[in-house]
C-alpha cells in the first residue's frame, strides 16, 4: 500500500477513535451538562500537550456480536502530557463505548499508563466513568479490574494517584478510587456504591435514592470516600489541576516551588486577638491558618467531612506543606473516628510525598461516648500516634490553646517525634481540665471543706494558674518556644528553612502495621 494510502487509513482510524461511540452519543453527554472523555483529557492537560496511548487498540471479545462493535480505543483514553509544564499521566472512560464499561483491553490500557507513570516518576489522574465490569466479557472483566486495583496498590506511596468520579462507579469498580490518594466527584452527575438502592431495597429493606446513598455530597460529608466536591467537569478538571500544583511528581522528588510575594516574615498582628480569653468559647482555627500561610494559598481536603478537624495543603515562601488543625467550631475540637482517619491518612500522604507537616493544635480530648468506643476509638485514634511517630518529613507544631491528656500525646507532640514545638502564651498543656482534676485530686480536701464551693473555686484557680499554660511544658523543653500569635508565620518559616534538609529514618522493616 502507498503511503498516502496508509496515511489516510491512519487519518480514517485516528477520527474514528477520537469520535467514540459516536456524535449522537456525545450530543446526549452534553445535553446531560457532562463532557465526553476527550474534552476532560484537554482540559486536564496544557493545551495541545496531551499524547494518546493504545489509541487503537480494540477489545478481543466475539461472543454477543461484540465482534461488530469494536471501536479502535476500547471505552477509554490513555496517555500522557503535562500540567503546568510537568508530565502528568491520565485515563479518562468513556461513556460513549459499551457505557464506559472495562474489558480486559481497556484495564491492559488503564495498567500499561499505571505502569509508565510509575516507571516515569510521574502522579497518575483517573477519570472515572463507567458501567463496570464489560457484561459480555465476564471474568476477564473482573481479572482487569483485579489487575488495576493490584497496580494502584503497587504505585501508592510513589507517584501520587488522583481519581474524578464524573459517572456512575458502582460495586468493586469503587476500589480503584478508593485505592488511590484522594478522590473528586461531581455534583449531581456522579455516584459510587458497592451496592445499588435496588439490592439494598430488596435485602434490607430500606429505601435510599442513589444520589443520597452514593451522591458527591454523601462521600464528601458522610463516608469521608470522597476528598473534594465540584460543581462540573470543569470545575472539577481545574480543581485537580491545582491540587497537582501542591504535589512532588513521585516520592523521591519535591514539590514544585512557586514565586511569592508574601514575606515570609509577615508579622499578623491581627493574630494576637483571635484565640477567645474564655477557653471554652469557640474561634474559628481557619482563621489561623489562613492568615498564616501565603495569602489565598490553603486547599482545604475533606473540608466536608470531620469538620471537628481540619486538613488541606497551603504553601508557605512559595513552598508546600501539609496543614493538619483541630476546628474548635465542631464539637469543640473533639478528635473522633473520623476525625483520627482524616488526620492520619493526609500525615501518611504528606511522608510519603515529602511535604513537611505543620499542625495548629487546639484539642479537648477525645470525643467521649459508647458510639465512638464501640466504634473503634482506640484503634482509629491510635493512627494518629502512628502517622505521626513513623512520618520522618519536617514536622512544625503550634499549640493554640487546649492540649489535654491523651490529645496532647498524639497531636504532634515532641514525644512522637516533632521537629518543632510552639505554643501561644494562651495554651492549657495538662493531663486534663482544672474543674476534672480538682473534682478527683481533692475529693476527700473538699469533703472537709467548711465552704466546699468556694474551696473548689480556690482549687480550680491554683491548678489552672500553675497547669492550664504552656510553661510547664517550656520548661520540660516538651515546647521549644512559647510565641506571641503574631510570630506565627515567621517562626514557621524560619522552622521550615532550619529542617529543609531533615534527614531523618525509620527502624529496617517490611512495612509496619498500621491498626486497620
Ligand atoms: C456492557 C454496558 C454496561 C456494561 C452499560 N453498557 N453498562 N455494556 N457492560 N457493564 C452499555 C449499555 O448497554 C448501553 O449500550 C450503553 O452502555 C449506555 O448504557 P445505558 O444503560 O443506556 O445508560 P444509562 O441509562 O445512563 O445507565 C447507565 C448505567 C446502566 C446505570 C451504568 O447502563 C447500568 O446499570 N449498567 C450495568 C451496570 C452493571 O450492572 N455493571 C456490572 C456491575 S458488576 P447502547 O449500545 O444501548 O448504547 C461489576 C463488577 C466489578 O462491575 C467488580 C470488580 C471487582
Amino acid at each position: 500500500m502507498a503511503l498516502k494510502d496508509v496515511l489516510q487509513e491512519l487519518a480514517a482510524r485516528n477520527a474514528q477513535a477520537e469520535g467514540g461511540g459516536g456524535k449522537e452519543r456525545i450530543a446526549a453527554r452534553h445535553e446531560k451538562g457532562v463532557l465526553s472523555a476527550h474534552e476532560r483529557i484537554e482540559l486536564l492537560f496544557d493545551s495541545g500537550s496531551f499524547v494518546e496511548v493504545d489509541k487503537l487498540r480494540v477489545h478481543r471479545c466475539n461472543d454477543f456480536g461484540m465482534d461488530e462493535q469494536r471501536i479502535p480505543g476500547d471505552g477509554v483514553v490513555t496517555g500522557y502530557g503535562t500540567v503546568d509544564g510537568r508530565t502528568v499521566f491520565a485515563f479518562a472512560q468513556d461513556f460513549t463505548v459499551l457505557g464506559g464499561s472495562l474489558s480486559h483491553t481497556v484495564a491492559d490500557k488503564i495498567c500499561k499508563i499505571l505502569e509508565l507513570a510509575m516507571k516515569a516518576g510521574a502522579p497518575v489522574v483517573g477519570l472515572n466513568d463507567s458501567g463496570g465490569a464489560r457484561i459480555q466479557e465476564g471474568v476477564e472483566s473482573l481479572g482487569g479490574y483485579a489487575e488495576i486495583f493490584c497496580r494502584n496498590t503497587l504505585a501508592s506511596g510513589v507517584v501520587p494517584q488522583i481519581s474524578a468520579v464524573m459517572g456512575p462507579c458502582a460495586g468493586g469498580a469503587s476500589y480503584s478510587p478508593a485505592l488511590t490518594d484522594f478522590v473528586f466527584m461531581v455534583d449531581q452527575t456522579s455516584y459510587m456504591f458497592i451496592t445499588g438502592p435496588e439490592v439494598i431495597k430488596s435485602v434490607t429493606r430500606e429505601t435510599v435514592t442513589q444520589e443520597d446513598l452514593g451522591g458527591a455530597m454523601s462521600h464528601n460529608s458522610r463516608s469521608g470516600v470522597a476528598h473534594f466536591l465540584a460543581a462540573s467537569d470543569q470545575d472539577c478538571i481545574v480543581q485537580i489541576r491545582r491540587l497537582l500544583s501542591y504535589l512532588p511528581s513521585n516520592n523521591m522528588d519535591s514539590a514544585p516551588v512557586l514565586a511569592c510575594d508574601d514575606p515570609v516574615d509577615r508579622v499578623i498582628p491581627e493574630l494576637d486577638s483571635v484565640v477567645p480569653e474564655n477557653s471554652n468559647q469557640p474561634y474559628d482555627m481557619h482563621r489561623i491558618v489562613g492568615a498564616t500561610v501565603d495569602a489565598g494559598s490553603f486547599l482545604e481536603v475533606h473540608a466536608h467531612f470531620a469538620r471537628n478537624a481540619i486538613v488541606g495543603f497551603a504553601r508557605i515562601g512559595g513552598r508546600a506543606i501539609g496543614v493538619v488543625a483541630n476546628q474548635p467550631l465542631y464539637l469543640a475540637g473533639c478528635l473522633d473516628i473520623n476525625a483520627s482517619n482524616k488526620i492520619a491518612r493526609f500525615i501518611r500522604f504528606c511522608d510519603c510525598f515529602n511535604l513537611p507537616v505543620v499542625t495548629f493544635e487546639d484539642v479537648p480530648g477525645y470525643l467521649p461516648g459508647t458510639q465512638q468506643e464501640w466504634g473503634g476509638i482506640i484503634r482509629h485514634g491510635a493512627k494518629i500516634v502512628y502517622a505521626y511517630a513513623e512520618a520522618t518529613v519536617p514536622k512544625i507544631t503550634i499549640i493554640t490553646r487546649k492540649s489535654y491528656g491523651g490529645a496532647y500525646c498524639v497531636m504532634g507532640s515532641k514525644h512522637v517525634r516533632a521537629d518543632v514545638n510552639l505554643a501561644y502564651p494562651s495554651a492549657e498543656v495538662a493531663v486534663m481540665g482544672a474543674d476534672g482534676a480538682v473534682n478527683i485530686i481533692f475529693r476527700g480536701d473538699l469533703k472537709k471543706a467548711d465552704d466546699p464551693e468556694a474551696r473548689r473555686q480556690e482549687l480550680v484557680d491554683d491548678y489552672r494558674s500553675r497547669f492550664a499554660t504552656p510553661f510547664k511544658a517550656a520548661e520540660l523543653g516538651y515546647i521549644d518556644e512559647v510565641i506571641a500569635p503574631s510570630q506565627t508565620r515567621i517562626r514557621i518559616s524560619q522552622a521550615l528553612a532550619m529542617l529543609a534538609n531533615k534527614k531523618d529514618t525509620n527502624p529496617p522493616k517490611k512495612h509496619g502495621n498500621i491498626p486497620l
